[in-house]
């Protein structure tokens, strides 16, 4: 097992020696992968008790957490490697007036896996093949979800009639496919237009940009290393916008698959 950081650092596109500036690098993103807001109405279209225990895998700086404990009051408790975005998480808790609602903790998402306890909520958003491919992560994340919960998956996919192919990416039909082999219901899912995948990329980038000028300044023994990590989030994002970013809404219940 590679060690968290290590672990951490890939999920995000950065370097191990990159990693003490990533805090400052994304600094004013508060979603830092996923759209939160996409998050939090496929939670209430789908999921309707008003009681619900949460699990946010991977949380960043806790914006899906957060939101969910304000629009539904559900306890959240989101896991992160980077005590740095842990730290965010919990300020941004204060300042939405949910820290009685939410936990935050720095954590390995491999281990908690592994612990007895079950959520009626699980989610793992845009934190890419940590638990392995989509196949074994709904097989692992299922060992964490009540029977009836809901794991809410957010993950990119290549459109079926995609003529770009990837090692890195299933295509929609296959990755629909592994899912339904671990007999899990999938209730819903949302696929980003390239329109919205594009804006999310340019304004993340936009940003990124921004703060980079800022730690030139500050550090500027690093500007060849700040560089490098730009160049790289760059070369990700036009690579990502030729995939399409979806969001499954999947039900543990092993009923018949549709
Ligand atoms: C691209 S970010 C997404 C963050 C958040 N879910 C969001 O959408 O804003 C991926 C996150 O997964 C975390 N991560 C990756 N592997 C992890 C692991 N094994 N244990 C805990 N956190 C991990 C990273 O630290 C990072 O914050």
């Amino acid at each position: 097992m590679s060690d968290l950081i290590s672990e951490c650092a890939y999920s995000i596109g950065a370097s191990i020696d990159m990693m003490p500036f990533i805090p400052e690098m994304l600094s004013g993103l508060w979603d830092i992968g996923a759209s939160s807001e996409r998050i939090v109405e496929l939670v209430g279209k789908n999921y309707k008790k008003n009681k619900a225990s949460c699990i946010d895998l991977g949380c960043g700086k806790g914006s899906i957490a957060i939101k969910i404990a304000k629009n539904f009051k559900f306890n959240v408790l989101g896991i992160d490697g980077i005590g740095g975005f842990i730290e965010e998480a919990k300020q941004y808790a204060k300042k939405y007036n949910v820290s009685n609602l939410c936990k935050f903790e720095v954590n390995d998402i491999r281990k908690m896996i592994c612990k007895n306890k079950k959520y009626d909520l699980v989610i793992m958003a845009a934190v890419g093949g940590v638990l392995g491919d989509i196949g074994i992560t709904v097989k692992k994340l299922k060992r964490v979800t009540k029977s009836d919960g809901i794991i809410i998956i957010d993950d990119c996919v290549l459109s079926d009639d995609s003529l770009f192919k990837s090692d890195k990416y299933l295509f929609f039909s296959e990755a629909k496919k592994c899912i339904k082999s671990q007999s899990l219901k999938i209730i819903d899912y949302y696929m980003q237009s390239d329109l919205e995948m594009k804006e999310i990329n340019d304004y993340n980038t936009k940003i990124i940009k921004k703060n980079v000028e800022r730690l030139k300044e500050k550090y500027s023994d690093k500007i060849r290393l700040f560089e490098k990590y730009v160049k790289n989030q760059i070369k990700e994002s036009e690579e990502l916008v030729k995939t399409k970013g979806i969001i499954w809404v999947l039900n543990n219940k092993s009923k018949k698959i549709r």
